[in-house]
Formats: structure tokens, sequence, C-alpha cells
């Protein structure tokens, strides 16, 4: 099924709908948006998957995949990619090409690379995953949609601010997708949030706190090495819980940021019978990366955020906690959605009845990864545009800069 029968298809609904509410414009223009949205992409899905199992009768090109870098977190992209009907895995590339044979093996990619390079002079690649140490992101991103690729890269977009502005140039430039991977927007808890804040249930959103904190969790390997990741637990966590409640307040302007990093403890590699998260090639011989970090972070619209993330601390457990409060009602998103608000003078908690209430690692991925997809075949805007990326950068090397300067850092 192509685009022009899809477009029939939206016509003869129209047509229904006409039917069945005569003149009345405004309900037939209402039932028309909302049927768009609930149903256009389950639609197409649909007509596609129809179309595979015909074979003959229609065909859709497949978008083809590179996935570039093969370590933990390509497990989850390729997989849902493999979930995806319009996607093909066509090759994957990892510096060790052991690795990157071994994924191509399990998700049935034609081709390995060990050099980015010689996978994007593929022309029939449409698009990339970049799942790389941090030190690649903005050289594999630039040079991606400069030989005609869309591009999903995972968090954080890059190391510098000044990364971010060349990978925001570029992508400008080339007008091709770039998709930050900031997966925590595409949860179903955050769905269901935002429509409760774009409703103005919570009304002015002015603060925001959110906390990962482990208390024994540095992944060693790159992860510990200031070179190739950026920095620690602030960049590597602190993005996510920073970019959600940017997010779902609105993507406010910064206007100052007053930061601390501590290292204290080192990487405590010395621990017993407790494990934890470690890197594809861990070791633990090196760490050049703060441990702590927390930050107060000022906008220009009065709102504000207080971080804090750790890599290890003295801490009684793990805590993961993202919360938001606007003047009509407040909310938790991690460890789980929740609902504060206030009604005839009374307050109300209230816990929504839903399947998820926490992120849901796989359906977040398989969201993030189809709405990529989407965006490549012109579908729809990201929702994580490079900007975006561009603006957390930002804040996550303004925190590291106000640490080091001893000082709050403001924002023109
Ligand atoms: N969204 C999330 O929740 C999430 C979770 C984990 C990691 N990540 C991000 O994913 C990226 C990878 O993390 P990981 O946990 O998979 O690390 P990893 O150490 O398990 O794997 C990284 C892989 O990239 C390969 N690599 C590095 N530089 C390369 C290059 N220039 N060309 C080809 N291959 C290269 C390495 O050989 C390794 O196999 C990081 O940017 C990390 O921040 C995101």
């Amino acid at each position: 099924m192509d685009d022009r029968g899809v477009l029939a298809l939206l016509r003869s609904r129209r047509a229904c709908r006409r039917r069945r509410y005569g003149n009345n414009a405004a309900a037939r223009n209402r039932t028309a948006v909302r049927h768009a949205h609930q149903h256009a992409n389950a639609r197409v899905r649909g007509l596609i998957r129809f179309a595979g199992e015909k074979g003959a009768m229609l065909t859709m090109k497949k978008v083809k995949i590179g996935v570039i870098g093969a370590g933990s977190i390509s497990d989850i992209h390729l997989g849902s990619y493999s979930r995806n009907p319009e996607v093909t895995i066509y090759a994957i590339c990892d510096l060790n090409g052991e690795r990157a044979k071994q994924k191509a093996a399990v998700y049935g990619a034609e081709h390995t690379y060990t050099d980015y390079r010689e996978l994007l002079a593929d022309p029939a690649i449409d698009a990339v995953s970049i799942c790389t140490w941090n030190n690649s992101h903005a050289e594999i991103s630039i040079a991606a949609v400069e030989a005609g690729k869309h591009v999903l890269v995972e968090k954080p977009l890059c190391k510098t601010v000044e990364e971010a502005l060349r990978v925001e140039h570029a992508v400008k430039k080339s007008g091709k997708v770039l998709q930050v991977g900031f997966v925590r927007r595409y949860g179903s808890n955050t769905d269901i949030l935002n429509r409760f804040i774009e409703a103005g249930e919570l009304g002015d959103i002015y603060y925001a706190k959110a906390t990962c904190l482990r208390r024994l969790g540095n992944p060693g390997g790159w992860f510990a090495d200031k070179e190739r990741s950026g920095g620690g637990p602030l960049i590597d966590l602190g993005v996510h819980i920073i970019d959600l409640c940017w997010y779902l307040m609105g993507k406010p302007k910064v206007k100052s940021i007053s930061g601390n990093t501590y290292n204290k403890l080192g990487n405590r590699a010395n621990i017993n019978n407790l494990s934890f998260y470690k890197a594809s090639d861990y070791d633990s011989s090196k760490n050049t990366v703060e441990d702590l970090a927390n930050a107060m972070i000022r906008f220009k619209n009065g709102a504000s955020l207080m971080v804090d993330v750790s890599f290890t601390l003295h801490a009684k457990q793990d805590e993961i906690t993202v919360k938001i409060f606007g003047d009509k009602g407040g909310a938790e998103i991690e460890p789980g959605l929740f609902i504060v608000t206030e009604k005839h003078d009374t307050i109300l908690n209230v816990t929504p009845q839903v399947d998820q209430l926490a992120f849901d690692f796989t359906n977040g991925f398989q969201n993030e990864i189809n709405h990529f997809i989407d965006s490549c075949l012109g579908r729809q805007e990201t929702r994580s545009p490079v900007e975006d990326g561009l603006e957390v950068m930002k804040m996550l090397c303004g925190i590291y800069e106000s640490a080091a300067l001893g000082k709050e850092i403001q924002f023109g």
C-alpha cells in the first residue's frame, strides 16, 4: 500500500463521518482530528503488514538501518527495530569486529564493519542508531547526516556545547532527522502526565526536583574515563532526569546554574558481594569522573530545578525520584506516576489506574524507535530534536563549569 492508498482510506473515513454528523462541521472536525491521531499510524502499519502478507500485491520500501556501536544498549535498539515492520536491520558496526558479527548473526544484519565511515558510505542505508561512547557521538552524527542518513543518537547528544552547536549546524544544513535518545520522553507514563499538563491540571509549573542516586554503580571502562564519556553520573544519569523535568516543564530557557561535583569515594571497586551495572569492556583501573553531582538550575520564566545524581554514595539504598510542582497540582513520574491536586478545599492524592506506573524500559525504547522511523518517513517532526539536545548540553556543561569555578554561572 503506497501513500495514495492510505490517503484514499482516510478520504473514505471522512465521507463516513460526513454521513454520521451531517452539517455539524465542528463535531465532524473534532472527531476527524481524534480519529486521525488515534488511527493514522496504526492503520498505516496495518496496511503495510497487509501489503507484506500479500507480497506481490503491493510493495513498500523498508527503512534500512545501520547500528553503530554494538555494546549493551544496542540490544534494545536492535530488538525494537526488529519488531518494527517497516525496518530492515541492514548493517552493524563496532570497533570490536567480533562483537559486531555476533550481533549481526542474532539480528540478521547482512553487513558488518569496524569503521563507521565504511558503513556510512553504503548508499543503501537510510538511517543509523549511534550507540557508541559519548566521545564519538558528535563526529559520527555529523558524518552521518552529511552522508544523507537520518540519525538516532544515544544520550547525551555529545560531550560539549561547542560540539552540540556543530551537530546542530550539520543537521540543519542536511535537512535530515536527528533524534536524541531522550527515551524517558517516550514512556507511557510521560504521555499520560503530559495530557494532564497540557490540559492545565497542574497549572503553572514552577519547581521540579529530580534525584538518581546509586549507592554503588560506577560502570567502569569508558564510563569512568572522562575523555571518552565527558563526565560521570551527571552526564550519564543526570541527562535523563534533567531532560525529563525540563520537557515536562515546557522547555523553559536557562537563566543561571549553580552546581557542585565531588570525587570523594572513587569507584569503590573494592566492594564485595554487591553487583552493579558494568560497561561491556569493564575496567576499574581508571576513574577520572565525579562520583556525585548536584545543582540548582534557574529558568528565565522564574521556575527552578534541583537535581542530584551519583555513581556511588554512602546512601542506604539506590533512589530515583522525579517530581514536578505547579500552582494547581503536582506530580511524580519516578518511581511511579502519581498526581496530587486540590478539589473542594480537599487535597487529593491520585494513583492513576494504568498498566505501567513506572517507566517501562522495553516499551519506552519501542516507542522511541517507532517514533524515529515515523519521523524518517516524514510523518511527523521528532519529539526530541537536536535543538533540545543542545539545550540539555548547556545545562550539563553549565553544572560542570559552575562546579569548577565554585560559583553560579549566568546565561545570556
Ligand atoms: N538511553 C539509555 O537509557 C542508555 C542506557 C545505557 C547506555 N546509553 C548510551 O548508549 C551509549 C553506549 O553505551 P553502552 O552501555 O552500550 O556502552 P558499551 O560499553 O556496552 O558499548 C559501547 C560499544 O561502542 C563501541 N564503540 C565505541 N566507539 C566506537 C566507534 N567510534 N565506532 C564503532 N564502535 C564504537 C565499543 O566498542 C562498544 O562495543 C552511550 O552513549 C550511553 O550513554 C543509553
